[in-house]
């Protein structure tokens, strides 16, 4: 799950020996039923749900620990990627500038560039042993300003459950690597581990059509703008400000950034 080119049926423009072209509608209702699914289905369920979790794994354990690696070979959109959250970040007047989450970290080029500028300290997640070292050598080298990494934790973010408060939690380019139950219950516990009037942010790729794309080169799927809302909204989120990065090359799928606040109880 990176920035990668629109396989959507409806859309896609181009190929690229970076991406996937094994792409197909997925069946998500299928994998989301087969997660949940009781009894009968639950050998099967017991099998897809680690497969998907561990194919992905082993997709990234082969990926170079660098930005073009975490980029699916397009490092060089990392500055204008990181410009466009900068943007973002500075119109959503964060409250406290303490401490951040990163979450799919990857080799700490978020937290590194656009995180760790702002925040007092960054921890992390990711889930894969060597680009969580690698986060951790580019985070705390000598060039990085006084603030500092915090935690790291090398785990998915499907088992993660916070122990602090974060005053931002930044998600990006990962989510589509958890399963729709995993997704609902990951940003319940993420919403528990806010500071009041903290945001929670994702940046991602949507699909152009209303279809869940598959790719099963890398374990992940691209889920449409409406799916994100719907599922932010399922755990407690409200969504308070939701932006298109732009200048991205053409043919990618479009990325969205999207900041919500936990929806006070009562709330709609
Ligand atoms: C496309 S890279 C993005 C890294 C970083 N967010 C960035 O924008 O540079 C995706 C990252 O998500 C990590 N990842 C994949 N599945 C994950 C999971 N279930 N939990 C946590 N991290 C995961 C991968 O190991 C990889 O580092």
């Amino acid at each position: 799950m990176y920035c990668k080119l629109d396989t959507d049926p409806l859309t896609a423009e181009e190929d690229s020996p970076h991406f996937s072209k094994d792409v197909n509608n997925c069946k998500h209702e299928a994998l989301e039923a087969e997660h949940e699914a009781p009894s009968s289905n639950e050998s099967k369920n017991e099998k897809v749900v680690p497969e998907f979790y561990n194919k992905a794994q082993k997709y990234w354990s082969a990926v170079p620990a660098t930005v073009n690696g975490m980029l699916g070979g397009l490092g060089y959109i990392s500055a204008i990627d990181i410009q466009g959250s900068r943007i973002f970040l500075r119109e959503l007047k964060v409250p406290g500038k303490k401490l951040a989450l990163d979450c799919g970290a990857g080799i700490g080029r978020v937290s590194r560039n656009l995180l760790i500028p702002i925040f007092e300290t960054v921890d992390l997640v990711e889930q894969d042993a060597a680009f969580a070292e690698k986060a951790r050598e580019i985070c705390t080298s000598e060039s990085v300003c006084r603030n500092s990494l915090g935690e790291v934790y090398n785990m998915g973010l499907q088992e993660f459950s916070p122990t602090h408060k974060y005053d931002l939690i930044w998600s990006q380019w990962v989510l589509g690597h958890l399963t729709d139950p995993d997704l609902v219950a990951f940003f319940r516990r993420m919403r528990l581990s806010l500071q009041p009037g903290a945001y929670l942010c994702i940046k991602e790729n949507v699909s152009t059509s209303k279809e869940v794309i598959k790719d099963d080169e890398d374990s992940s799927i691209t889920r449409p703008l409406e799916s994100y809302e719907r599922i932010l909204r399922e755990a407690g989120f409200r969504i308070v400000r939701k932006v298109r990065q732009q200048n991205f090359p053409k043919g990618l799928f479009p990325v969205y950034m999207i900041a919500c606040k936990s929806q006070p109880l009562g709330g709609n």
